[in-house]
Protein backbone atom coordinates (compact mmCIF):
# COMPACT_ATOMS: atom_id res chain seq x y z
CA UNK A 1 0.00 0.00 0.00
CA UNK A 2 1.47 3.52 -0.52
CA UNK A 3 2.98 5.99 1.69
CA UNK A 4 0.20 8.19 1.53
CA UNK A 5 -2.52 5.44 2.44
CA UNK A 6 -0.53 4.07 5.45
CA UNK A 7 -0.82 7.76 7.23
CA UNK A 8 -2.63 7.46 9.95
CA UNK A 9 -5.01 10.07 9.48
CA UNK A 10 -5.89 8.84 6.31
CA UNK A 11 -7.03 5.52 8.02
CA UNK A 12 -8.69 8.09 10.55
CA UNK A 13 -10.43 9.47 7.29
CA UNK A 14 -11.52 6.45 6.17
CA UNK A 15 -13.27 4.99 9.26
CA UNK A 16 -14.62 8.57 10.21
CA UNK A 17 -16.21 8.86 6.11
CA UNK A 18 -18.04 5.30 7.48
CA UNK A 19 -19.57 7.37 9.89
CA UNK A 20 -20.39 10.78 7.99
CA UNK A 21 -21.36 9.39 4.33
CA UNK A 22 -25.21 9.17 4.76
CA UNK A 23 -25.30 12.62 6.97
CA UNK A 24 -27.19 15.09 4.90
CA UNK A 25 -26.21 18.76 5.13
CA UNK A 26 -29.77 19.52 5.72
CA UNK A 27 -29.43 17.84 9.06
CA UNK A 28 -26.35 19.43 9.66
CA UNK A 29 -27.48 23.10 9.09
CA UNK A 30 -30.45 22.60 11.30
CA UNK A 31 -28.11 21.09 13.92
CA UNK A 32 -25.63 23.85 13.98
CA UNK A 33 -26.81 27.61 13.64
CA UNK A 34 -22.81 28.56 13.55
CA UNK A 35 -22.02 26.45 10.88
CA UNK A 36 -21.30 29.39 8.58
CA UNK A 37 -19.44 30.73 10.88
CA UNK A 38 -17.66 27.86 11.85
CA UNK A 39 -16.58 27.26 8.20
CA UNK A 40 -16.11 30.03 6.22
CA UNK A 41 -12.92 32.76 5.83
CA UNK A 42 -11.62 35.50 4.81
CA UNK A 43 -8.53 36.92 3.04
CA UNK A 44 -8.42 40.74 2.60
CA UNK A 45 -12.23 41.43 0.71
CA UNK A 46 -12.71 37.64 -0.55
CA UNK A 47 -15.00 35.13 1.71
CA UNK A 48 -15.10 31.32 1.69
CA UNK A 49 -17.99 29.92 2.58
CA UNK A 50 -17.54 26.03 2.79
CA UNK A 51 -20.44 25.62 5.36
CA UNK A 52 -22.03 23.81 2.71
CA UNK A 53 -19.80 20.89 2.52
CA UNK A 54 -19.90 17.24 3.62
CA UNK A 55 -17.92 18.31 6.58
CA UNK A 56 -18.01 18.34 10.49
CA UNK A 57 -15.52 19.66 12.82
CA UNK A 58 -13.91 16.31 13.01
CA UNK A 59 -13.67 16.13 8.97
CA UNK A 60 -11.71 19.55 9.09
CA UNK A 61 -9.37 18.23 11.68
CA UNK A 62 -8.47 14.75 10.48
CA UNK A 63 -8.03 16.51 6.84
CA UNK A 64 -5.25 18.81 8.48
CA UNK A 65 -3.86 16.16 10.11
CA UNK A 66 -3.04 14.61 6.53
CA UNK A 67 -1.77 17.95 5.16
CA UNK A 68 0.16 17.68 8.23
CA UNK A 69 1.37 14.28 7.74
CA UNK A 70 1.90 14.22 4.40
CA UNK A 71 4.41 17.08 4.99
CA UNK A 72 2.61 20.14 3.27
CA UNK A 73 3.59 22.66 6.00
CA UNK A 74 7.03 21.44 4.76
CA UNK A 75 6.17 21.68 0.94
CA UNK A 76 4.77 25.07 1.26
CA UNK A 77 8.13 26.61 2.73
CA UNK A 78 9.97 25.17 0.20
CA UNK A 79 8.24 26.26 -2.72
CA UNK A 80 8.86 29.95 -1.64
CA UNK A 81 12.34 28.80 -0.96
CA UNK A 82 12.98 27.96 -4.68
CA UNK A 83 13.52 23.98 -3.82
CA UNK A 84 13.66 22.13 -6.75
CA UNK A 85 10.20 20.97 -6.34
CA UNK A 86 9.60 20.25 -9.16
CA UNK A 87 11.80 16.89 -9.11
CA UNK A 88 11.33 15.03 -12.34
CA UNK A 89 13.03 18.28 -14.10
CA UNK A 90 14.99 18.98 -11.11
CA UNK A 91 13.51 22.79 -10.96
CA UNK A 92 12.11 25.22 -9.03
CA UNK A 93 8.62 26.50 -9.39
CA UNK A 94 8.76 30.10 -8.62
CA UNK A 95 6.00 32.07 -9.88
CA UNK A 96 5.33 33.50 -6.65
CA UNK A 97 8.72 35.00 -7.12
CA UNK A 98 7.12 36.67 -10.12
CA UNK A 99 4.60 38.58 -8.25
CA UNK A 100 6.96 38.77 -4.48
CA UNK A 101 5.72 42.80 -4.90
CA UNK A 102 7.93 43.34 -1.67
CA UNK A 103 11.44 42.06 -3.40
CA UNK A 104 12.30 39.18 -0.46
CA UNK A 105 15.11 37.89 -1.91
CA UNK A 106 14.39 34.04 -3.58
CA UNK A 107 17.67 32.11 -4.42
CA UNK A 108 17.72 29.93 -7.30
CA UNK A 109 21.19 28.00 -7.05
CA UNK A 110 22.47 30.50 -5.15
CA UNK A 111 21.16 33.86 -7.49
CA UNK A 112 18.62 36.22 -6.33
CA UNK A 113 15.93 35.90 -9.12
CA UNK A 114 14.32 39.34 -7.83
CA UNK A 115 16.62 41.51 -10.24
CA UNK A 116 16.42 39.64 -12.98
CA UNK A 117 12.14 39.93 -12.64
CA UNK A 118 12.46 43.25 -11.99
CA UNK A 119 14.52 43.78 -14.49
CA UNK A 120 11.61 42.39 -17.26
CA UNK A 121 8.44 43.96 -15.63
CA UNK A 122 10.54 46.97 -16.28
CA UNK A 123 11.33 46.39 -19.87
CA UNK A 124 7.36 45.20 -19.99
CA UNK A 125 6.29 48.49 -18.72
CA UNK A 126 9.02 50.86 -20.98
CA UNK A 127 7.03 48.86 -24.08
CA UNK A 128 3.43 48.99 -23.12
CA UNK A 129 3.35 52.22 -22.21
CA UNK A 130 4.76 53.43 -26.00
CA UNK A 131 2.38 51.13 -27.63
CA UNK A 132 -0.73 52.48 -25.74
CA UNK A 133 0.61 55.71 -26.01
CA UNK A 134 0.86 55.49 -29.54
CA UNK A 135 4.91 56.45 -29.67
CA UNK A 136 5.46 52.77 -30.68
CA UNK A 137 4.87 53.01 -34.32
CA UNK A 138 4.41 50.85 -37.01
CA UNK A 139 6.38 50.90 -40.24
CA UNK A 140 4.15 53.40 -41.96
CA UNK A 141 4.03 55.25 -39.08
CA UNK A 142 1.04 54.41 -37.51
CA UNK A 143 0.25 53.41 -33.92
CA UNK A 144 -0.46 50.09 -33.06
CA UNK A 145 -4.42 49.26 -32.88
CA UNK A 146 -4.29 45.54 -32.56
CA UNK A 147 -2.22 42.91 -30.83
CA UNK A 148 -2.25 39.25 -31.91
CA UNK A 149 -0.81 37.11 -29.29
CA UNK A 150 0.27 33.98 -30.84
CA UNK A 151 0.45 30.83 -28.14
CA UNK A 152 -1.17 27.90 -26.88
CA UNK A 153 -1.83 26.61 -23.48
CA UNK A 154 -0.25 28.41 -20.73
CA UNK A 155 1.10 30.88 -23.04
CA UNK A 156 -2.21 31.61 -24.65
CA UNK A 157 -5.32 30.89 -21.93
CA UNK A 158 -4.00 32.55 -18.78
CA UNK A 159 -3.36 36.14 -21.18
CA UNK A 160 -6.74 35.72 -22.53
CA UNK A 161 -8.72 34.74 -19.47
CA UNK A 162 -7.38 37.91 -17.82
CA UNK A 163 -7.51 40.21 -20.78
CA UNK A 164 -11.76 38.86 -20.82
CA UNK A 165 -11.98 39.05 -17.22
CA UNK A 166 -10.47 42.99 -17.21
CA UNK A 167 -12.46 44.42 -20.20
CA UNK A 168 -13.28 47.55 -18.33
CA UNK A 169 -10.13 48.12 -17.66
CA UNK A 170 -8.95 48.18 -21.25
CA UNK A 171 -11.36 50.18 -22.98
CA UNK A 172 -7.91 52.30 -23.71
CA UNK A 173 -5.96 49.70 -24.85
CA UNK A 174 -5.64 48.22 -28.35
CA UNK A 175 -7.85 45.60 -29.26
CA UNK A 176 -6.78 42.25 -28.35
CA UNK A 177 -6.69 38.78 -30.73
CA UNK A 178 -5.84 35.20 -29.06
CA UNK A 179 -4.35 32.80 -32.19
CA UNK A 180 -3.97 29.24 -30.77
CA UNK A 181 -5.24 26.82 -32.89
CA UNK A 182 -3.02 25.53 -35.64
CA UNK A 183 -6.41 24.88 -37.51
CA UNK A 184 -6.05 27.49 -40.26
CA UNK A 185 -9.22 28.95 -39.85
CA UNK A 186 -8.28 30.58 -36.65
CA UNK A 187 -5.16 32.53 -37.98
CA UNK A 188 -7.28 33.30 -41.06
CA UNK A 189 -10.23 34.60 -39.92
CA UNK A 190 -8.19 37.03 -37.14
CA UNK A 191 -5.67 38.22 -39.77
CA UNK A 192 -9.12 38.99 -41.85
CA UNK A 193 -9.49 41.30 -39.24
CA UNK A 194 -6.16 43.04 -39.07
CA UNK A 195 -4.49 45.93 -40.92
CA UNK A 196 -0.66 44.87 -40.69
CA UNK A 197 0.23 48.77 -40.97
CA UNK A 198 -1.28 48.69 -37.27
CA UNK A 199 -0.51 45.42 -36.30
CA UNK A 200 1.64 44.02 -33.71
CA UNK A 201 1.97 40.30 -33.13
CA UNK A 202 3.52 38.73 -29.57
CA UNK A 203 4.81 35.57 -30.57
CA UNK A 204 4.33 33.71 -27.04
CA UNK A 205 5.99 30.37 -26.26
CA UNK A 206 8.58 29.31 -23.25
CA UNK A 207 9.92 26.90 -26.01
CA UNK A 208 9.83 28.95 -28.83
CA UNK A 209 9.42 25.24 -30.74
CA UNK A 210 5.45 24.28 -30.18
CA UNK A 211 4.76 23.06 -33.43
CA UNK A 212 1.02 24.92 -33.23
CA UNK A 213 2.59 28.27 -32.27
CA UNK A 214 5.34 28.21 -34.75
CA UNK A 215 2.95 27.69 -37.77
CA UNK A 216 0.87 30.61 -36.65
CA UNK A 217 3.94 32.37 -36.29
CA UNK A 218 5.25 31.74 -39.84
CA UNK A 219 2.03 32.37 -40.98
CA UNK A 220 1.54 35.51 -39.39
CA UNK A 221 5.10 36.82 -40.62
CA UNK A 222 4.06 35.71 -44.55
CA UNK A 223 1.11 37.65 -44.34
CA UNK A 224 2.67 40.74 -42.72
CA UNK A 225 5.66 40.77 -45.51
CA UNK A 226 3.16 39.89 -48.69
CA UNK A 227 2.06 43.70 -47.30
CA UNK A 228 5.01 45.47 -45.59
CA UNK A 229 8.00 46.80 -47.72
CA UNK A 230 10.71 44.72 -46.51
CA UNK A 231 11.97 42.41 -43.59
CA UNK A 232 13.29 45.67 -41.70
CA UNK A 233 9.87 45.98 -40.99
CA UNK A 234 9.56 43.27 -38.84
CA UNK A 235 11.14 44.44 -36.02
CA UNK A 236 8.16 47.24 -35.31
CA UNK A 237 5.67 44.53 -35.37
CA UNK A 238 6.84 41.41 -34.03
CA UNK A 239 7.64 41.09 -30.32
CA UNK A 240 8.49 37.43 -28.90
CA UNK A 241 8.24 36.31 -25.25
CA UNK A 242 10.66 33.16 -24.39
CA UNK A 243 13.44 31.48 -22.29
CA UNK A 244 14.79 30.37 -25.71
CA UNK A 245 16.61 33.27 -27.20
CA UNK A 246 18.79 31.67 -29.94
CA UNK A 247 15.33 30.35 -31.53
CA UNK A 248 14.02 33.25 -31.44
CA UNK A 249 16.54 35.59 -33.38
CA UNK A 250 16.64 32.33 -35.73
CA UNK A 251 12.95 33.25 -36.27
CA UNK A 252 13.85 36.66 -37.11
CA UNK A 253 13.06 38.84 -34.24
CA UNK A 254 15.31 41.22 -32.77
CA UNK A 255 16.59 40.49 -29.31
CA UNK A 256 16.06 43.39 -28.54
CA UNK A 257 12.26 43.05 -29.14
CA UNK A 258 12.64 39.72 -26.72
CA UNK A 259 11.16 39.69 -23.51
CA UNK A 260 12.44 36.90 -21.14
CA UNK A 261 11.28 34.53 -18.56
CA UNK A 262 13.46 31.25 -17.09
CA UNK A 263 12.79 27.61 -16.99
CA UNK A 264 11.72 28.34 -13.13
CA UNK A 265 8.52 29.47 -14.57
CA UNK A 266 5.62 26.63 -15.69
CA UNK A 267 4.21 27.43 -18.69
CA UNK A 268 0.64 27.06 -16.69
CA UNK A 269 1.83 29.09 -13.94
CA UNK A 270 3.21 31.61 -16.26
CA UNK A 271 0.64 34.68 -16.74
CA UNK A 272 2.21 36.90 -14.04
CA UNK A 273 5.69 36.84 -16.16
CA UNK A 274 6.45 38.60 -19.42
CA UNK A 275 3.76 35.64 -20.91
CA UNK A 276 1.62 38.55 -19.27
CA UNK A 277 2.81 40.89 -21.78
CA UNK A 278 -0.56 40.77 -23.72
CA UNK A 279 -2.08 41.30 -20.56
CA UNK A 280 -0.32 44.71 -20.37
CA UNK A 281 -0.57 46.25 -23.10
CA UNK A 282 -4.62 45.73 -22.75
CA UNK A 283 -5.16 46.94 -19.67
CA UNK A 284 -1.84 49.00 -19.07
CA UNK A 285 0.92 48.36 -16.39
CA UNK A 286 -0.66 50.12 -13.06
CA UNK A 287 -3.28 47.52 -13.55
CA UNK A 288 -1.27 44.61 -14.39
CA UNK A 289 1.05 45.19 -11.33
CA UNK A 290 -2.81 45.41 -9.57
CA UNK A 291 -2.95 41.93 -10.68
CA UNK A 292 0.80 40.78 -9.33
CA UNK A 293 -0.44 42.70 -5.98
CA UNK A 294 -3.49 40.20 -5.37
CA UNK A 295 -1.86 37.10 -6.09
CA UNK A 296 1.01 38.29 -3.78
CA UNK A 297 -1.48 39.06 -0.63
CA UNK A 298 -2.66 35.52 -1.53
CA UNK A 299 0.91 33.85 -1.52
CA UNK A 300 1.43 35.34 1.81
CA UNK A 301 -1.81 34.43 2.83
CA UNK A 302 -0.77 30.71 1.61
CA UNK A 303 2.79 31.03 2.95
CA UNK A 304 1.97 31.74 6.46
CA UNK A 305 -1.36 30.93 7.72
CA UNK A 306 -1.86 27.69 9.93
CA UNK A 307 -3.16 25.20 7.58
CA UNK A 308 -6.67 25.11 9.82
CA UNK A 309 -7.38 28.92 8.88
CA UNK A 310 -5.84 29.10 5.44
CA UNK A 311 -8.24 29.48 2.04
CA UNK A 312 -6.10 27.64 -0.40
CA UNK A 313 -5.64 24.34 1.78
CA UNK A 314 -8.89 24.04 2.76
CA UNK A 315 -10.29 24.06 -0.56
CA UNK A 316 -7.66 21.35 -1.26
CA UNK A 317 -8.08 18.74 1.29
CA UNK A 318 -11.74 19.02 0.62
CA UNK A 319 -11.17 18.04 -2.60
CA UNK A 320 -9.01 14.77 -1.31
CA UNK A 321 -12.12 14.43 0.64
CA UNK A 322 -13.87 14.19 -2.25
CA UNK A 323 -11.98 12.28 -4.70
CA UNK A 324 -10.60 9.70 -2.62
CA UNK A 325 -13.37 9.20 0.07
CA UNK A 326 -16.19 9.55 -1.45
CA UNK A 327 -14.90 8.83 -5.18
CA UNK A 328 -16.30 11.63 -7.00
CA UNK A 329 -14.74 12.43 -10.39
CA UNK A 330 -15.10 15.54 -11.56
CA UNK A 331 -15.17 19.24 -9.92
CA UNK A 332 -16.91 22.00 -11.07
CA UNK A 333 -16.29 25.62 -10.89
CA UNK A 334 -19.45 28.07 -12.03
CA UNK A 335 -17.99 31.78 -12.56
CA UNK A 336 -21.66 33.79 -11.75
CA UNK A 337 -20.12 36.89 -14.39
CA UNK A 338 -19.79 37.25 -17.75
CA UNK A 339 -16.42 38.14 -17.08
CA UNK A 340 -15.44 35.38 -15.65
CA UNK A 341 -16.69 33.13 -18.38
CA UNK A 342 -13.04 31.93 -19.39
CA UNK A 343 -11.88 30.93 -16.30
CA UNK A 344 -12.98 27.00 -15.99
CA UNK A 345 -11.68 26.25 -19.55
CA UNK A 346 -8.14 28.19 -17.89
CA UNK A 347 -8.47 26.18 -14.77
CA UNK A 348 -8.44 23.01 -16.86
CA UNK A 349 -4.95 23.52 -17.70
CA UNK A 350 -4.04 24.53 -14.68
CA UNK A 351 -5.39 21.68 -12.41
CA UNK A 352 -5.35 18.92 -14.90
CA UNK A 353 -1.90 19.67 -15.88
CA UNK A 354 -0.69 19.62 -12.67
CA UNK A 355 -2.26 16.92 -10.98
CA UNK A 356 -3.41 14.69 -14.25
CA UNK A 357 -0.58 12.14 -12.96
CA UNK A 358 -0.35 8.57 -11.48
CA UNK A 359 3.38 8.25 -10.17
CA UNK A 360 4.45 9.64 -7.10
CA UNK A 361 7.94 11.35 -5.42
CA UNK A 362 9.12 7.95 -4.75
CA UNK A 363 8.64 6.54 -8.40
CA UNK A 364 6.08 4.52 -7.59
CA UNK A 365 2.46 4.39 -9.52
CA UNK A 366 -0.17 5.45 -6.68
CA UNK A 367 -3.16 3.63 -6.02
CA UNK A 368 -5.56 6.68 -4.76
CA UNK A 369 -7.23 8.91 -7.32
CA UNK A 370 -5.25 11.93 -8.30
CA UNK A 371 -6.52 15.13 -10.17
CA UNK A 372 -10.30 15.38 -10.78
CA UNK A 373 -11.52 16.39 -14.13
CA UNK A 374 -12.05 19.60 -14.23
CA UNK A 375 -15.20 21.36 -16.04
CA UNK A 376 -17.65 24.02 -15.41
CA UNK A 377 -19.12 27.28 -17.30
CA UNK A 378 -20.83 30.53 -16.42
CA UNK A 379 -23.44 31.32 -14.73
CA UNK A 380 -26.29 31.28 -14.97
CA UNK A 381 -26.44 29.73 -18.22
CA UNK A 382 -25.30 26.26 -16.83
CA UNK A 383 -28.29 26.13 -15.07
CA UNK A 384 -30.24 26.15 -17.65
CA UNK A 385 -27.50 23.36 -19.55
CA UNK A 386 -25.85 20.84 -17.13
CA UNK A 387 -27.16 21.66 -13.64
CA UNK A 388 -30.22 19.35 -14.10
CA UNK A 389 -27.41 16.13 -13.58
CA UNK A 390 -26.02 17.70 -10.51
CA UNK A 391 -29.68 17.95 -8.73
CA UNK A 392 -30.93 14.46 -9.77
CA UNK A 393 -27.99 12.51 -11.97
CA UNK A 394 -26.26 9.96 -10.20
CA UNK A 395 -22.85 11.92 -9.55
CA UNK A 396 -21.58 13.74 -6.90
CA UNK A 397 -19.77 16.64 -8.29
CA UNK A 398 -18.34 19.16 -5.44
CA UNK A 399 -18.16 22.64 -7.06
CA UNK A 400 -17.41 26.42 -6.78
CA UNK A 401 -19.47 29.06 -7.19
CA UNK A 402 -17.88 32.64 -7.63
CA UNK A 403 -19.31 35.92 -7.65
CA UNK A 404 -18.89 39.49 -7.13
CA UNK A 405 -20.92 41.62 -4.72
CA UNK A 406 -20.77 44.56 -7.30
CA UNK A 407 -21.13 44.50 -11.10
CA UNK A 408 -18.60 46.59 -13.15
CA UNK A 409 -21.86 47.29 -15.23
CA UNK A 410 -24.82 47.98 -13.06
CA UNK A 411 -28.15 47.46 -14.81
CA UNK A 412 -31.48 47.81 -13.52
CA UNK A 413 -31.76 44.81 -10.85
CA UNK A 414 -29.54 42.31 -13.24
CA UNK A 415 -26.29 41.36 -10.84
CA UNK A 416 -29.16 41.24 -7.81
CA UNK A 417 -30.97 38.38 -10.25
CA UNK A 418 -27.36 37.14 -10.39
CA UNK A 419 -26.08 36.91 -7.03
CA UNK A 420 -30.07 35.14 -6.04
CA UNK A 421 -29.23 32.71 -8.38
CA UNK A 422 -25.99 31.70 -7.02
CA UNK A 423 -26.99 31.53 -3.71
CA UNK A 424 -30.87 29.70 -4.78
CA UNK A 425 -27.94 26.86 -6.50
CA UNK A 426 -25.89 26.63 -3.80
CA UNK A 427 -28.24 26.19 -1.60
CA UNK A 428 -30.15 23.61 -4.23
CA UNK A 429 -27.43 21.85 -4.25
CA UNK A 430 -27.40 21.63 -0.39
CA UNK A 431 -30.73 21.44 0.56
CA UNK A 432 -32.43 19.40 -2.54
CA UNK A 433 -36.28 19.05 -2.36
CA UNK A 434 -37.37 16.36 -0.20
CA UNK A 435 -40.77 13.93 -0.90
CA UNK A 436 -42.33 16.18 1.58
CA UNK A 437 -41.32 19.46 -0.04
CA UNK A 438 -42.20 17.80 -3.19
CA UNK A 439 -45.89 16.61 -2.65
CA UNK A 440 -46.60 20.16 -0.69
CA UNK A 441 -45.73 21.66 -3.75
CA UNK A 442 -47.78 19.77 -5.95
CA UNK A 443 -50.73 19.71 -3.66
CA UNK A 444 -50.66 23.80 -3.28
CA UNK A 445 -50.82 24.12 -7.38
CA UNK A 446 -54.00 22.09 -6.99
CA UNK A 447 -52.70 18.69 -8.45
CA UNK A 448 -54.79 15.37 -7.61
CA UNK A 449 -53.77 12.50 -5.17
CA UNK A 450 -53.21 10.13 -8.43
CA UNK A 451 -51.26 12.63 -10.25
CA UNK A 452 -49.06 13.67 -7.56
CA UNK A 453 -48.28 9.96 -6.68
CA UNK A 454 -47.25 9.20 -10.03
CA UNK A 455 -45.26 12.04 -10.46
CA UNK A 456 -43.49 12.23 -6.78
CA UNK A 457 -40.35 10.42 -7.45
CA UNK A 458 -39.28 12.30 -10.31
CA UNK A 459 -39.75 15.28 -8.40
CA UNK A 460 -37.25 14.92 -5.66
CA UNK A 461 -33.82 15.98 -5.43
CA UNK A 462 -31.07 14.14 -3.23
CA UNK A 463 -29.59 17.32 -2.86
CA UNK A 464 -26.44 16.95 -0.07
CA UNK A 465 -23.99 17.83 -3.27
CA UNK A 466 -21.23 19.54 -1.77
CA UNK A 467 -20.25 23.50 -3.18
CA UNK A 468 -17.80 26.48 -2.03
CA UNK A 469 -19.19 29.53 -2.24
CA UNK A 470 -16.03 32.33 -3.02
CA UNK A 471 -17.58 36.22 -2.89
CA UNK A 472 -15.25 39.14 -3.23
CA UNK A 473 -16.07 42.57 -3.98
CA UNK A 474 -15.44 43.29 -7.72
CA UNK A 475 -13.71 41.49 -9.98
CA UNK A 476 -10.75 43.63 -10.32
CA UNK A 477 -6.74 43.16 -11.82
CA UNK A 478 -6.24 42.56 -7.68
CA UNK A 479 -9.03 40.63 -6.78
CA UNK A 480 -8.65 38.54 -9.56
CA UNK A 481 -5.30 38.11 -8.93
CA UNK A 482 -5.68 36.72 -5.93
CA UNK A 483 -8.54 34.29 -7.05
CA UNK A 484 -6.23 32.65 -9.22
CA UNK A 485 -3.54 32.55 -6.88
CA UNK A 486 -5.63 31.31 -4.61
CA UNK A 487 -6.62 28.39 -7.27
CA UNK A 488 -2.71 28.22 -8.26
CA UNK A 489 -2.16 27.23 -4.19
CA UNK A 490 -4.99 24.69 -4.11
CA UNK A 491 -3.55 22.92 -6.97
CA UNK A 492 0.02 22.72 -5.51
CA UNK A 493 -1.80 21.59 -2.39
CA UNK A 494 -3.41 18.77 -3.44
CA UNK A 495 -0.50 17.85 -5.78
CA UNK A 496 2.17 18.22 -2.65
CA UNK A 497 -0.20 15.88 -0.54
CA UNK A 498 -0.93 13.28 -3.75
CA UNK A 499 3.17 13.29 -3.76
CA UNK A 500 3.05 14.26 -7.74
CA UNK A 501 4.86 16.32 -9.26
CA UNK A 502 2.38 19.12 -10.31
CA UNK A 503 5.00 20.69 -12.48
CA UNK A 504 6.12 18.44 -15.20
CA UNK A 505 3.82 17.76 -18.36
CA UNK A 506 5.60 14.54 -19.69
CA UNK A 507 1.91 13.13 -20.90
CA UNK A 508 1.86 15.52 -23.01
CA UNK A 509 4.90 14.99 -25.21
CA UNK A 510 3.36 11.58 -26.30
CA UNK A 511 0.91 13.11 -28.83
CA UNK A 512 3.40 15.82 -30.06
CA UNK A 513 5.77 13.28 -30.98
CA UNK A 514 3.43 10.71 -32.47
CA UNK A 515 1.76 14.09 -34.70
CA UNK A 516 5.24 14.75 -35.90
CA UNK A 517 5.65 10.85 -37.01
CA UNK A 518 1.92 11.13 -38.62
CA UNK A 519 2.58 14.92 -40.49
CA UNK A 520 5.27 13.96 -43.31
CA UNK A 521 2.50 10.87 -44.19
CA UNK A 522 -0.57 12.57 -44.35
CA UNK A 523 1.43 15.14 -47.01
CA UNK A 524 2.93 12.31 -48.82
CA UNK A 525 0.75 10.62 -52.16
CA UNK A 526 1.08 6.92 -51.25
CA UNK A 527 -1.29 5.15 -49.10
CA UNK A 528 0.22 4.49 -45.41
CA UNK A 529 0.24 1.28 -43.74
CA UNK A 530 3.30 1.29 -41.19
CA UNK A 531 1.10 2.74 -38.16
CA UNK A 532 -1.69 0.54 -36.47
CA UNK A 533 -4.53 -0.37 -38.38
CA UNK A 534 -6.77 2.63 -37.36
CA UNK A 535 -4.31 5.20 -37.67
CA UNK A 536 -3.82 3.80 -41.18
CA UNK A 537 -7.42 3.56 -41.74
CA UNK A 538 -8.36 7.26 -41.17
CA UNK A 539 -4.56 8.45 -42.79
CA UNK A 540 -5.61 6.57 -45.97
CA UNK A 541 -9.74 7.41 -46.23
CA UNK A 542 -8.59 11.14 -45.49
CA UNK A 543 -6.02 11.10 -48.32
CA UNK A 544 -9.12 10.09 -50.67
CA UNK A 545 -11.23 12.70 -49.33
CA UNK A 546 -8.35 15.24 -50.14
CA UNK A 547 -9.21 17.89 -52.88
O1 LIG B 1 0.85 21.46 -23.82
C1 LIG B 1 2.08 21.39 -23.18
C2 LIG B 1 2.69 22.69 -23.02
O2 LIG B 1 4.02 22.43 -22.80
C3 LIG B 1 2.08 23.51 -21.88
O3 LIG B 1 2.53 23.12 -20.63
C4 LIG B 1 2.49 24.86 -22.27
O4 LIG B 1 1.78 25.82 -21.57
C5 LIG B 1 2.19 24.84 -23.74
O5 LIG B 1 2.57 23.54 -24.14
C6 LIG B 1 2.89 25.87 -24.57
O6 LIG B 1 4.28 25.73 -24.53
P1 LIG B 1 5.24 26.87 -25.04
O7 LIG B 1 4.98 28.08 -24.23
O8 LIG B 1 6.62 26.33 -24.86
O9 LIG B 1 4.92 27.12 -26.48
Amino acid sequence: MSELRELPAWKALQAHYEEIRDRHMRDMFREDPQRFQRFSLTVGDMLLDYSKNRVDETTMRLLMDLARQAGLDDGRQRMFAGAPINFTENRAALHVALRNRVNRPILVDGEDVMPRVNRVLHQMRVFSDQVRDGEWRGYSGKPIRDVVNLGVGGSDLGPQMVCEALTPYGRNGPRMHFVSNVAPSHIAETLRLLNPETTLFIVSSKSFATEETMANARTARSWFLMHAPGARSIKSHFVAVSTNREAVKAFGIDPANMFEFWDWVGGRYSLWSAIGLAIALYIGMDHFEQLLKGAHAMDEHFRNAPLEENMPVIMAMLGIWYGNFFGAQSHAVYPYGHYLRRLPQYLQQADMESNGKSVDRNGERVDYATGPVLWGGAGTNGQHAYFQLIHQGTHLVPCDFLGAANSQNPVDNHHEMLLANLFAQAKAFMMGRSEAEARAEMEAQGMDAAAIERLLPYKVCAGNNPSNVILYRRLTPRSLGSLIALYEHKIFSQGYVWGLDSFDQWGVELGKRLAGEILPRIEGDTPVDEFDASTNGLINFCKGLFE
